[in-house]
């Protein structure tokens, strides 16, 4: 599958590693110079294409490692190009200060996200994986789970497949308003790890037995 992700910071970085070995990856963010600088940190030069943002945005999907106030801004300008495409979002709302979210409590990022993108369809993932998790997201109890939320279920099932092969497990979890609770899910794990002083490798599984583990 084809797939560009946005943003080379923290989030950009563990996604384009972990997706890499799997998928056709292209690169992309404000500077192609950073990006080809990412690239040879990773030592993926030559098997991740560092691209320009306005051609690298001809995926099948894209997936957008930016903050929320960043990816609106994004969305604002790219809504024509990004049109027929699936849009992957994996920002929680954080205030200034990561002590809140910015947005009310009968919305999340990803629906705002999907105001601005009518003709796109927004796929939500990775909220709850803190960066560290991507280095072993195998915990004691099992693997980390990802949460995919989209309101198209032919999108929810194609982002599904596109992370099947992650070390993670992939769990369909419904439409886009379940991030009202999931990108919240997030503020909760920060601030009991803290509380109770756990790392940042911090992530949520659903205890209990699928009917693919028994
Ligand atoms: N970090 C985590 O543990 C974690 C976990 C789950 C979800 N998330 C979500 O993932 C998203 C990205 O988090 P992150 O930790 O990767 O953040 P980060 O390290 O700060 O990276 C954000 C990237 O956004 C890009 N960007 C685009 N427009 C920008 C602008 N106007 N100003 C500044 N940067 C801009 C930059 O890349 P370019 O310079 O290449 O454009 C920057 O490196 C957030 O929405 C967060 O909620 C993070």
């Amino acid at each position: 599958m084809n797939v560009t992700v946005v943003g080379t910071g923290d989030m950009g970085r563990a996604l384009v590693r972990a997706l890499a070995p799997h998928h056709r990856v292209r690169w992309t963010g404000r500077s192609v110079d950073v990006t080809e600088g990412r690239l040879e940190e990773l030592g993926l030069r030559g098997r991740v294409e560092a691209a320009e943002l306005a051609s690298a945005l001809d995926a099948d999907v894209v997936v957008l490692a930016l903050w929320h106030r960043h990816a609106r801004e994004f969305a604002r300008e790219y809504a024509e190009v990004l049109a027929g495409k699936v849009v992957v979002d994996i920002a929680n709302p954080f205030t200034e200060d990561f002590e809140d979210f910015f947005l009310p409590y009968d919305t999340s990022a990803a629906e705002e996200l999907q105001k601005l993108l009518p003709g796109s369809v927004v796929v939500g993932a990775f909220k709850n994986t803190f960066v560290a998790v991507f280095d072993t997201p195998q915990f004691e109890e099992g693997a980390s789970d990802v949460l995919v939320t989209c309101d198209d279920v032919h999108a929810r099932t194609l982002v599904s497949a596109l992370l099947a092969p992650l070390p993670f497990r992939v769990l369909d979890a419904g439409l886009l308003r379940n991030n009202r609770v999931i990108e919240r899910m997030t503020l909760l794990s920060r601030e009991v790890g803290r509380r109770h002083g756990f790392t940042r490798r911090l992530s949520y599984r659903l205890l209990g037995a699928s009917r693919s583990d028994r």
